[in-house]
């Protein structure tokens, strides 16, 4: 038997809990350092727990440490679905600490995980072979209508699809509350703006990266009138709820003529080269119904919209140049000449500068707010709130981490022009409540400034406006005729406590976002 050291991160320092014992099959296992709590269905619906090698955690010597450990074996059996996150040994892997109900003691289960970085979700290493088909596959697969989406893609599309449940009923457990109310704040405002810019009386809409319609109200209940919406999403799941929970038993359904399944950063909605699960309305007794179809081209050149909108989402199509650019020019290519795009996104100025604070301040494998936690593999940005939970974790691998520190300068005549600044590859992991992760899937930074601007302008758009949450939160988009007054209406979102403000935390976590008005010239 071997022991090893169990440690808990909490506010930011590292806690002793004790000891674990091991048969010695877990070398790898110097020490575990709990990292966070997660659930298995929600943030590892993959693994299979009781797979691991089994380890035994000690009851330790100093009272103390022995209740935490019983409060972690607790938790674990409290609800079979949960796990606990930890950091094995020096090498930065993750594992997971699991409990069985019929154990006694201390007995839990390791499993033993490597990040997998072209993925970003950890995956069971030692699993048995009865077990072989809970792995998560890397390779590209296709979709229901044969098109071949990438690994990545297909992450983020199971992410999404995995978590339709996270929107409403559980909202008001979020750890996150105030930021989310500001995020629909900024949306709600962003919305109105770029329907006021287009300057049309009834407006079409280009949703992209839809979801499952949380916008949907503010699109139809607008103070402004909608001829169309268009909504495009990856995840299937998430746009058959849109269609049935959001739109059924509304009135105005009908100007949602269609919901397309696709992938921006590589189907076109006009291609007839890509066959797409679509959603649009029938006709029958007299009734609209909705049905779903395998369409190729759902949308032809002469769709044009308004307003192209795509709300968290941007970040999906940095993988590569040529993403980014099917991307901008399915946007261009659709919008009508004055018409407007309008997004949300993270904002990699402030990403870039915090990782560069971190490099110059060379904090090794410490845990503090916005500062990260660095080993040979990854680096990683961690937000705790005051209770020592980790709010935000943004991981990047090595390679990534290091292009993005480079100075551009010398990034340019690394790779040509722009190569540099695509393919900034993150794993965004933002805890919504207790044991749900809002995001948990593969990001890539979108390029503000310089390589963004050519980008737009390779497809006749132009950057209008890039604004960081924190300035859009002090003042409006734009005074004068198209302003939307911002600031009178934070209350009335939600966004302040009982203290009449945003947690520490939330408005450092704010500071990650941006927003973007693009014109078509
Ligand atoms: C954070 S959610 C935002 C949803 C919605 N816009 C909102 O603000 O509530 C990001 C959405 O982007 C979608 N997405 C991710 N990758 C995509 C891709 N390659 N093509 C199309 N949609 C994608 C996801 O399925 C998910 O619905």
């Amino acid at each position: 038997m071997v022991l090893h050291d169990l440690k808990f991160v909490e506010k930011n320092t590292m806690v002793d809990h004790g000891k674990v014992e091991s048969d010695g099959d877990i070398s790898l296992a110097e020490n575990l350092v709990i990292l966070s709590m997660a659930k298995f269905s929600v943030d590892y619906p993959h693994f299979v727990k009781s797979s691991g090698t089994c380890v035994v955690l000690r009851a330790p010597d100093k009272h103390d440490e022995a209740k935490r450990n019983r409060k972690l074996r607790a938790y674990l059996l409290g609800n079979l679905d949960r796990c606990a996150v930890c950091k094995v040994g020096e090498t930065g892997d993750i594992g997971l600490l699991t409990t069985s109900a019929e154990t006694e003691g201390y007995l839990c289960y390791l499993l033993t995980a490597t990040r997998d970085s072209s993925i970003g979700i950890t995956k069971v290493e030692n699993t048995g072979d009865s077990r072989k088909e809970a792995k998560v596959s890397t390779s590209a697969q296709e979709n229901v209508t044969g098109v071949k989406r990438g690994s990545e893609q297909l992450a983020a599309m199971k992410h999404y699809n995995e978590n339709l449940q996270r929107d409403r009923s559980t909202r008001h457990k979020s750890y996150i509350l105030h930021l989310r109310n500001l995020n629909n704040c900024v949306k709600s405002h962003l919305i109105k703006y770029g329907v006021k810019c287009s300057k049309k009386a009834a407006v079409a809409i280009l949703d992209l990266g839809c979801g499952m319609g949380g916008d949907i109200l503010k699109w139809l209940k607008g103070s402004f009138e909608v001829s169309r919406y268009v909504g495009v999403d990856i995840a299937k799941a998430s746009l058959e709820q849109f269609a049935r929970e959001r739109l059924k038993s509304n009135p105005q359904k009908e100007k949602v003529t269609h919901l397309i399944c696709a992938d921006l950063g590589t189907e076109s909605l006009t291609s007839v080269d890509n066959t797409l699960d679509v959603h649009t309305w029938g006709r029958r007794d007299g009734s609209i119904y909705g049905k779903w179809e395998a369409l190729s081209s759902p949308l032809s050149e002469k769709d044009k919209f308004d307003v192209a909108s795509c709300q968290f989402a941007m970040h999906y199509m940095f993988q590569t140049s040529k993403k980014a650019s099917h991307f901008f020019a399915e946007i261009s290519r659709h919008l009508a000449k004055g018409g407007v795009f309008v997004a949300t996104t993270i904002d990699s100025r402030v990403v870039v500068d915090m990782a560069a604070q971190v490099e110059a301040c060379s904090v090794r494998d410490e845990d503090h707010l916005g500062k990260a936690r660095k080993t040979d593999q990854q680096r990683r940005l961690m937000f705790n709130d005051d209770f020592g939970n980790t709010l935000l974790e943004m991981s990047f691998g090595g390679d990534a981490w290091n292009r993005m520190i480079l100075p551009a300068q010398e990034q340019r005549s690394l790779t040509g022009e722009d190569d540099w600044a695509y393919g900034i590859q993150y794993v965004f992991q933002l805890r919504d409540t207790g044991d749900a992760a809002a995001v948990n899937a593969p990001e890539w930074l979108v390029p503000l400034g310089a390589p963004l601007e050519r980008l737009a302008a390779r497809h006749g758009l132009r950057v209008a406006l890039c604004k960081n949450f924190h300035e859009v939160v002090k003042g409006d988009f734009e005074k004068g005729a198209n302003a939307t007054h911002i600031p009178s209406n934070l209350g009335k979102f939600g966004v302040f406590n009982l203290k009449g403000t945003m947690s520490e935390t939330e408005w450092k976590l704010a500071h990650l976002y941006v927003a973007l008005v693009f014109e078509k010239l």
